[in-house]
């Protein structure tokens, strides 16, 4: 790989600080993204989102008190064929703070970042991504909500064109949410600087957005019926989340968001590898499910 192609391959930012107020008391000794979804951490979704869409290098960015226990579970990254990075959000400034922190980690590459709390699954979700992902300016996810309120929204004409954002309005002018998945170019640390607190004191992702918005550079791609977006911020959102991927997983008999499946079936691992990883988890139902996938890789089904 050449320095040109280092230099422009999309790196992945997780922001998976803030204080997880909404769940308390589960987030007093423990970080929200680490809470379980099921069988897997809640960080595993968002971190198999972006390896979905193809990318290697992934910086998380967290509270300094929690960074510990995302480098014990996450470590380099090099058991999944990825390099990971850390760096510490000690105040949850707003999401464009991102940003801010991951400067000196894109070193002018483009990237997608997801919030550590959003989980994406759906048929044909690595195709959207893929789209995204060679795309130019920026490009968001939408998806229909009853709550607009609760979200950030974005107004969109007869193509899918958006015409509008706005941070949870009162008055909602469409039913899109923008959800946490954001692909942006090599602009947005800057526009992330020049980004003013808003009215509630934070550094607002919308904020970024407009730029590419009034540079008619930002793109939107709608999920539709079908597709699962799921923010696990509240104790109702984590428990349907969990309910949501254990269904699936034992109707189908396959994992969701495996990041282990994802590295072998990325070709960023052998199968030895994915053996290795199973075998070591072989207590679980997760290290069973991943010993399942190995006989059956072994055996061409
Ligand atoms: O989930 C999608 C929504 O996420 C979007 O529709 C909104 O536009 C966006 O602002 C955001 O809204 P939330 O109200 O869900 O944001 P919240 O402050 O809960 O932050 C989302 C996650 O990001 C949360 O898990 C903690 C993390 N976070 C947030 C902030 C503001 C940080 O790590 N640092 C921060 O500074």
């Amino acid at each position: 790989m050449d320095q040109r192609e280092r230099t422009h391959r999309r790196r992945g930012i997780v922001l998976a600080g803030g204080t997880g107020s909404r769940l308390l008391p589960l987030t007093t000794g423990v970080s929200k993204q680490l809470l379980p979804i099921f069988d897997k951490p809640l960080i595993y979704y968002p971190l198999a989102t972006l390896m979905m869409a193809g990318v290697r290098e992934v910086l998380f960015i967290t509270t300094p008190e929690d960074q510990g226990a995302f480098r014990r579970l996450l470590g380099d990254g090099s058991q999944w064929g990825m390099q990971f990075s850390y760096a510490e959000q000690d105040e949850p400034r707003g999401i464009a703070d991102a940003y801010r922190i991951g400067r000196r980690f894109l070193d002018g590459a483009p990237s997608v970042l997801i919030l550590g709390d959003n989980i994406f699954f759906g048929h044909g979700l690595q195709a959207l991504l893929n789209r995204a992902s060679r795309g130019d300016g920026a490009t968001i996810f939408a998806s229909l909500v009853r709550d607009p309120q609760r979200f950030g929204i974005v107004e969109l004409d007869a193509d899918n064109r958006p015409l509008s954002l706005v941070e949870k309005p009162a008055e909602p002018r469409s039913r899109w949410a923008v959800t946490g998945l954001y692909f942006l170019d090599h602009r947005a640390c800057d526009f992330a600087d020049a980004v003013q607190p808003s009215v509630r004191g934070e550094l607002e992702i919308i904020s970024v957005l407009e730029r590419y918005l009034a540079n008619g550079e930002l793109g939107a791609e709608t999920l539709h019926r079908g597709f699962a977006w799921l923010d696990a911020g509240t104790h109702e959102s984590l428990h349907q989340a969990a309910d949501f991927v254990k269904t699936l997983q034992d109707r189908q008999g396959m994992l969701v968001c495996s990041p282990e499946e994802l590295a072998y079936r990325n070709g960023l691992i052998p199968l030895e590898q994915l053996a290795a990883l199973a075998h070591a988890q072989r207590a679980s139902s997760y290290g069973e499910s991943l010993q399942l996938l190995v006989q059956q890789e072994q055996h061409g089904e």
